[in-house]
């Protein structure tokens, strides 16, 4: 079936259509090596900054880390200066980039103020100086060079498909599309026309990207856009089989029954365990914490729950009352609740919050 088939780029051949977005803070190597294990085709490193002076800074260093990732490897590169973009590129092929990545979709201000990110959406020659440099440094080693934008920088100015095509005359190999411009941030909602017209427009493959959260959302993305792989990013943040509930609804047309407890208990402890080795224990028990919370979003005491795991400060301790406490769910249900019931799940816990709210509210105003 169509997301199951590889795609070619350059010399290299991604194994599937489906990929784990690049999300910094969230898609270090452990989160990608789970989402591969699961699925996902693909998956982008988080953005490495192109100043040379942060390269060796710890945080730079753990970005780099692709020990044991299954191939290839993409790294994405953010910056914009195209010199220093251009050696951004080579120092990351020396450590094992096969797919260097220029970010030209991130809206954070961190990037943006210094005009990285999708600011450089916003002034077209300098963005197409650093795809030209960029290219120029990896064609020699055989390294694609994809780029990752948004529709535009705000509503009047939604110059992706201008930019799309000068970005694949300059020979880049392969483009994703974010469907909201700069402005929008993760406001509003993604629209999929712009890139429709992109995929209408470009020879090289098209990636469609933005809100993409259930397989009934891939299939009508798939079909509004024409788009010839799919990447999905916050849908994948607690719940990384969403790709395989894609590929196995889109290919059989039945939704792939939700995994086992025990099954989501393994996966998350073997992903915590990964994450500690990365992080070491005084930052690894802190961010392991939003994954949890991520995957117990929707199930039925999960929130209730985080607040006890929030207060442990040792992974020891953070791993086994998870498992202890999975165990204990594993009692009361078989298996993980369905996207469906994740939501209804979350809809009832936020309703019942707002109304002891409301409640406290009308007891203090008496
Ligand atoms: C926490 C977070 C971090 C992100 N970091 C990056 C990044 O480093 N590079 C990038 O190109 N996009 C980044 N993005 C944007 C995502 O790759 C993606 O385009 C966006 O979330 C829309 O896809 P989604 O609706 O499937 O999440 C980030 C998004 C989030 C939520």
């Amino acid at each position: 079936m169509f997301l199951n088939s590889p795609l070619r780029l350059g010399a290299l051949e991604l194994p599937g259509r489906l990929f784990t977005a690049p999300m910094a803070g969230v898609t270090d190597r452990p989160f990608r090596m789970l989402c591969k294990r699961l699925g996902a085709a693909y998956a982008v490193s988080e953005m490495v900054t192109s100043k040379r002076e942060l390269w060796n800074t710890l945080k730079t260093s753990r970005r780099a880390d692709h020990a044991g990732e299954s191939a290839p490897i993409a790294v994405q590169i953010a910056g914009v200066d195209p010199h220093e973009m251009a050696l951004a590129a080579r120092y990351n092929i020396d450590r094992g980039a096969q797919i260097i990545d220029i970010n030209m979709g991130c809206p954070a201000k961190k990037v943006c103020n210094v005009w990285a990110g999708s600011a450089l959406m916003q002034n077209e020659p300098l963005a197409l100086r650093i795809v030209d440099a960029v290219v120029a440094a990896c064609a020699p080693l055989n390294v694609p060079v994809t780029l990752k934008m948004r529709t535009g920088w705000c509503q009047a100015e939604r110059n992706a498909l201008r930019l799309a095509q000068a970005a694949e005359s300059a020979g880049v190999a392969m483009l994703t599309v974010h469907g909201r411009t700069r402005e929008q941030g993760y406001k509003g909602q993604a629209e999929y026309d712009t890139i429709a017209a992109v995929k209408a427009a470009l020879r090289i493959p098209v990636v469609a990207n933005g809100d993409i959260d259930s397989p009934a959302k891939a299939a009508a993305v798939l079909r509004h856009t024409g788009a010839d792989a799919l990447m999905i990013g916050r849908a994948a943040q607690g719940r990384p089989w969403i790709f395989a509930e894609i590929a196995h609804e889109l290919t059989t047309g039945e939704p792939l029954p939700p995994p086992t407890v025990e099954q989501v208990r393994h996966w998350l402890l073997e992903h915590l365990l990964d994450h500690y080795g990365l992080y070491g224990d005084y930052i690894g028990v802190r961010t392991a914490r939003k994954h949890i919370g991520w995957a117990l979003a929707g199930v039925e005491g999960g929130r209730a729950f985080m607040h006890t795991l929030n207060a442990i400060e040792s992974c020891e301790e953070q791993l086994t009352q998870l498992s202890e406490w999975l165990q204990a769910y594993a009692q009361r249900h078989t298996h993980w609740p369905t996207l469906a019931a994740a939501a209804a799940c979350a809809a009832h816990e936020r309703a019942q919050r707002t109304g002891s709210a409301n409640d406290e509210h009308l007891q203090l105003s008496a």
